[in-house]
């Protein structure tokens, strides 16, 4: 039979209109959940932020910096090697980011002061500050620390972040809101994984993030620290380490899982510097592949 009888016709016709409106419902009903959830999955992590991370223009502060900036971030690329911090800048600014690279001593005040008003003159805020600048001991014990060493130990590792976090800390309350990420050491936790003069300073550095990480807690600022394993940087390139030190230090090295990429300590700070991080504060979190579980 070719011709469609009347009744089939029209219950053709009325079964369109069904599917019709329980599309248009079906749309009406779920397309915002859809559109949201979509939103939220292509939206970058640190869209509209502006992160400044010290010691950048090598090894885990450069895979920071690269990393906060593929996920939207304005960053400034603050280092000692202004040529070298300059360059990662330039990769950002390359790949259709914002970066500023600067020059800074994180252990001279006043460097650091004109780091910060550099930073808001040219982003115009602070939402995440890292300080990843540091140096390493030569695992001297106790009785061979000069007073040298122990004072450049502690200009850099420890006064350094004490003087970004200070100035960051006015700009982050005028905001209401902010995250501080210090790169710490597992040396920071244990013992036996450096010096006398490494250990006490990233010991002081997980204290000052629990400090800071309390005291503004109520004012929409959080404060973490990492505890990084040993990570394949240039940290040992211009190394001496003190024979015995580092003989003793090494002996626990067996139970290293394996070394860390400094991206992987970047995917760690990335958390804290986001939302995703939004009730943990105050903490020290261990990315060392299981080395401290030993
Ligand atoms: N690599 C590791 O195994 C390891 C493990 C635990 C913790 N850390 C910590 O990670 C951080 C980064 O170290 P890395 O391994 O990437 O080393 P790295 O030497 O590759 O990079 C450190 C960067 O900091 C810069 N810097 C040094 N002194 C500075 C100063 N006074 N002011 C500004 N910039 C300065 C250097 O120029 C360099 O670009 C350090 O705080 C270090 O203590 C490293």
């Amino acid at each position: 039979m070719d011709c469609m009888e009347g009744s089939d016709f029209w219950g053709l016709i009325l079964n369109q209109r069904k599917i019709a409106a329980s599309t248009f419902l079906f749309v009406v009903s779920f397309g915002p959940f859809f559109l949201t959830s979509l939103n939220r999955y292509c939206m970058k992590k640190l869209e509209n932020t502006c992160a400044l991370v010290t010691g950048a223009a090598s090894g885990i502060g450069k895979a920071i910096a690269l990393l906060f900036a593929e996920e939207g971030a304005k960053v400034v690329v603050a280092d000692l090697d202004a040529v070298a911090a300059e360059a990662v800048a330039h990769q950002i600014r390359h790949l259709g980011g914002h970066a500023l690279g600067l020059a800074c001593d994180v252990s001279d005040q006043q460097q650091v002061e004109r780091l910060l008003e550099a930073t808001l003159h040219e982003f115009g805020s602070l939402d995440v500050l890292v300080n990843n600048a540091g140096i390493m001991d030569n695992f001297m014990p106790l009785d061979k620390v000069t007073d040298v060493l122990w004072e450049k130990i502690m200009a850099v590792n420890v006064n350094g972040p004490f003087f970004t976090c200070r100035l960051a800390i006015v700009q982050m309350l005028k905001q209401g809101k902010g995250s501080i990420i210090n790169i710490a050491s597992v040396g920071g936790v244990a013992g036996a994984r450096a010096g006398l003069a490494y250990t006490t300073s990233k010991h002081a550095l997980v204290g000052m993030s629990k400090n800071i990480g309390f005291m503004y807690a109520q004012k929409g600022i959080r404060c973490n620290a990492i505890a990084p394993g040993g990570v394949t940087t240039h940290i040992m390139d211009d190394a001496e380490p003190d024979q015995e030190g580092a003989a003793l230090c090494s002996s626990g090295a067996g139970s290293m899982p394996r070394m860390g990429e400094a991206n992987e300590i970047a995917k760690v700070a990335l958390f804290l510097a986001s939302d995703d991080a939004s009730f943990v504060n105050g903490e020290t979190l261990v990315a060392d592949g299981g080395w401290l579980a030993y």
